[in-house]
């Protein structure tokens, strides 16, 4: 990557693009705020985004989109069947992935859903270096389970260690051998692990993990959804690719694995989604499940507009200046969020940056969900909108009792290509002045929980009127401002 330093010595991350289509953006009364979260059960994925300033909930299809792109969705060729957007596809998935079999599906959960329906079954194990909210339901739902096999490290929030992604690859072999392989039915690795703050593997590490699947029989299945950024923060972080480029990382990795499956909301800035094999056999178990689950082998549930719009981000995410943009703005961030001791996931990974509330709210037990408290009053006294990764996010077990999450995060996404500096300056301003009236946050409890994935549906309430004297405080230090 090429360096461009600043005369005034000063390091902060240079725009490579510039905006030529914007959206209007509003930031309400703190007084409006306070209500939407009453409206919204506390829960920041129930708000609306009339009421949201900076929506950092995700970057899952808010990534800005490329004109390239955009020009792709106007040459679409509508058919049921043997679309030409569909051939342009397969060509960017066999370019960039290198992968001959794509089966097309609406987004990445449903690629889930129809591995899980062909491989999982009950008394399944499926050994994952860490598990995704939907990857994980699609294979508890077939009667299957998961384990997570990180190294300890990972869960360290002040780290340096480059690859907390890594799996464990001792226990993965004790795993396999007690549980025998023929209970496993495909081993799960995640790029740029989700959950514990967008933390990459190695290269290495993942030639670990197929030796062990080769030595015992098993299929290696990669989550390529953030693929691009693993591959990224390889090209900076592992010596043996500080000389490479982003389509080797990606092809080496991708090489590696008998199935890859991504969510194109995330990979490819567009929508949809894909199951890309090079194996005949992978592709006959699973064919007959797209037209029954999402839709014609050509299409599989997506508008050929968005087919195409896919292809070409495929393309763009051989583009070091596009994938780098979203990690180096969060590097920033997190950077600068350090420097004033607020306890924020490190190394800087991808995605968002993750906020510690297990730290930051020491004082809220986790059966009053810390991370989701602090979701709610960041977006109280900013309008800026984050997402709970914590146990709110996780799921009951199979008798009915809480599962603690490991980390309770609150992840401020960075879609790529969309924020400016001076928003990301906005975001740690209020961070700041949160973490100094820290003490004034209280907990939240259910008030309607969901069977399944229960973070997205699920309402809460506070559990005394902490929003309000918070709200108080706001008004006196701000005074009049937004
Ligand atoms: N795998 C990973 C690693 C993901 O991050 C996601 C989605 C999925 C699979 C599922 O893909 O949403 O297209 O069905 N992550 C989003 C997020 C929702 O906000 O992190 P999907």
């Amino acid at each position: 990557m090429q360096e461009i330093k600043f005369y005034s010595g000063e390091n902060i991350p240079l725009e490579l693009h510039k905006t030529r289509i914007v959206q209007k953006l509003h930031l309400v009364p703190i007084e409006r705020r306070l209500e939407a979260l009453y409206e919204g059960g506390f829960n920041t994925f129930q708000l609306s985004t009339k009421d949201v300033f900076l929506d950092m909930l995700t970057d899952s299809g808010t990534n800005a989109m490329s004109d390239n792109q955009l020009a792709a969705m106007m040459q679409a060729d509508d058919a049921y069947a043997g679309s030409q957007s569909f051939v342009r596809l397969q060509k960017a998935v066999v370019d960039v992935l290198g992968k001959q079999y794509l089966l097309p599906v609406h987004q990445g959960r449903a690629a889930e859903n129809i591995i899980s329906v062909a491989y999982v079954k009950k008394g399944s194990l499926v050994p994952m270096n860490y598990h995704f909210t939907t990857a994980m339901a699609h294979i508890t739902d077939k009667g299957g389970q998961i384990v997570e096999l990180l190294y300890d490290e990972a869960y360290v929030v002040n780290s340096s260690h480059p690859f907390k992604g890594n799996m464990n690859i001792e226990k993965l072999e004790e795993v396999i051998r007690y549980h025998t392989p023929k209970n496993i039915p495909f081993i799960r690795m995640e790029a740029s692990t989700n959950l514990i703050g967008g933390q990459p593997f190695s290269v290495q590490n993942l030639r670990d993990v197929r030796t062990l699947a080769d030595k015992y029989g098993i299929r290696l299945v990669l989550d390529c959804s953030l693929i691009g950024e693993n591959a990224y923060l390889v090209l900076q972080r592992e010596d043996e690719f500080k000389n490479s480029d982003m389509g080797t990382v990606i092809k080496t990795m991708t090489d590696l694995a008998d199935l890859c499956y991504f969510s194109a909301r995330k990979l490819s800035s567009s929508r949809g989604g894909g199951i890309a094999t090079n194996s005949e056999e992978i592709l006959k178990e699973l064919e007959a499940l797209v037209p029954l689950y999402e839709g014609f082998l050509t299409y599989g549930g997506m508008s050929v507009r968005e087919i195409e719009a896919m292809s070409v981000g495929l393309y763009e995410t051989l583009d070091e200046t596009v994938i780098s943009q979203s990690p180096g703005f969060i590097k920033y961030l997190v950077e600068e969020l350090d420097k004033k001791g607020i306890p924020v996931i490190k190394p800087a990974g991808v995605l968002g940056a993750h906020l510690d509330a297990m730290q930051i709210c020491a004082h809220i037990p986790q059966s009053q969900y810390p991370a989701g408290a602090l979701a709610a009053a960041l977006f109280l006294i900013s309008g800026i909108r984050g997402m709970e990764r914590g146990s709110i996010s996780n799921q009951r077990d199979e008798y009915g009792n809480e599962t603690y999450a490991d980390m309770e995060l609150l992840r401020l996404a960075v879609p790529r290509r969309v924020f400016t500096l001076s928003q990301i300056k906005f975001v740690e301003d209020r961070v700041n002045w949160l973490y100094d009236n820290r003490e004034m946050i209280g907990g939240l409890k259910f008030t309607y929980e969901p069977p399944v994935l229960r973070f997205f549906m699920g309402k809460l309430e506070p559990v005394n009127d902490w929003p309000q004297k918070l709200m108080a405080k706001f008004k006196e230090d701000f005074g009049e401002s937004l």
